[in-house]
């Protein structure tokens, strides 16, 4: 599949399960002061989660713009070191506004990854919230039953606060999470170490690509949580990341979401993408940065000397840096 393909085999499968399509809102956030950028596809849903307006639909999906360069979401200081972070991704999400909850949530999540996407069954994980006293939120164990019958319990993980918690950012609406992980690894390495000791420990190849999100919190300032009125579920799962998996890539660079960019800076600086470290890099944080800039130029904010303005100029300027550094551009 190319990547158009992947992008709306994921919308029309939430349309026959009675989604509204909803286009991604402007990668800059100006209705929103918790948020310079918005930093997931949930975003422009917050006031249907917390229950300040009634939401128009009961299930959505979308192809969400982000930006995770400043706040509590922030990936700037990795993006071309590694081949899996971005500064600015495309999130692919489903939500449900008060209707599913956790059951349906992780079951479509597998059907469209094994039956519509085909990835491989034995290379999938599943992590689940562990619980946390500091909240004093007890393990997901109605989540971990749901995967139970659909994956055998070696595939299960139960993991931290910090890994299956998910919030918006220091205050709004939060809830436990499940992830999705795909270990892309040959089979010879797989053989040597399983696929389970890998998980959240920053392998490029052994990567989260889905994120289910059970929103069921506000966190107030004060660090309390608050239960919603009503139970939500927000999905997120990284398009880009998603690309590589099924076009069996070993780097999100090498999906056909970027190769016409990495061919265009490669001519330009006269380097083969692929021949030395350095210069490999300095591509990665060119063709990932000029995306961002481009897109968050359009969406309406202007690289500047201050705030979000700044933040833009910033990722221009590492851009530039890099390109003069490594590629005498
Ligand atoms: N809002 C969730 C995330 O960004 C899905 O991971």
């Amino acid at each position: 599949m190319t990547s158009k393909e992947i992008r709306s085999a994921f919308i029309e499968f939430f349309k026959q399960k009675q989604h509204q399509f909803v286009p991604s809102a402007p990668i800059v956030n100006k209705d929103d002061p918790t948020l310079m950028f918005t930093n997931a596809g949930m975003n422009q849903f917050k006031d249907f989660f917390l229950g300040n307006k009634p939401a128009p639909y009961s299930r959505a999906a979308n192809s969400q713009k982000c930006l995770r360069v400043s706040g509590k979401h922030n990936d700037l200081e990795e993006v071309g070191l590694d081949t899996y972070h971005h500064t600015m991704f495309e999130m692919l999400g489903n939500w449900s506004f008060g209707d599913y909850f956790k059951q349906e949530a992780i079951a479509w999540a597998w059907e469209l990854l094994t039956e519509v996407y085909k990835l491989p069954q034995d290379r999938l994980y599943a992590s689940v919230f562990g619980g946390d006293e500091q909240d004093k939120l007890p393990v997901d164990q109605e989540a971990y039953d749901y995967w139970k019958g659909i994956i055998d319990e070696d595939r299960i993980l139960l993991g931290s606060k910090a890994d299956n918690f998910w919030e918006m950012g220091d205050t709004g609406p939060c809830g436990p999470c499940s992830e999705i992980h795909i270990d892309l690894r040959p089979q010879d390495e797989i053989d040597k170490t399983l696929g389970r000791k890998l998980v959240n420990q920053d392998h490029p190849l052994v990567v989260e690509i889905w994120n289910l999100v059970f929103m069921q919190f506000n966190r107030q300032a004060s660090g309390d949580l608050h239960s919603l009125s009503a139970k939500h579920i927000d999905t997120g799962m990284g398009f880009e990341r998603l690309a590589m998996a099924i076009q069996n890539k070993q780097s999100n660079y090498d999906t056909d979401v970027f190769s016409p960019l990495i061919e265009l800076v490669s001519q330009k600086a006269d380097v083969r993408y692929g021949d030395s470290r350095e210069t490999d890099i300095a591509i990665r944080v060119i063709v990932d940065h000029i995306r961002a800039i481009a897109f968050t130029i359009s969406d309406g904010q202007l690289p500047s000397n201050n705030k979000a303005g700044y933040v833009i100029r910033r990722i221009l300027r590492r851009a530039v840096r890099y390109g003069y550094t490594f590629l005498e551009l």
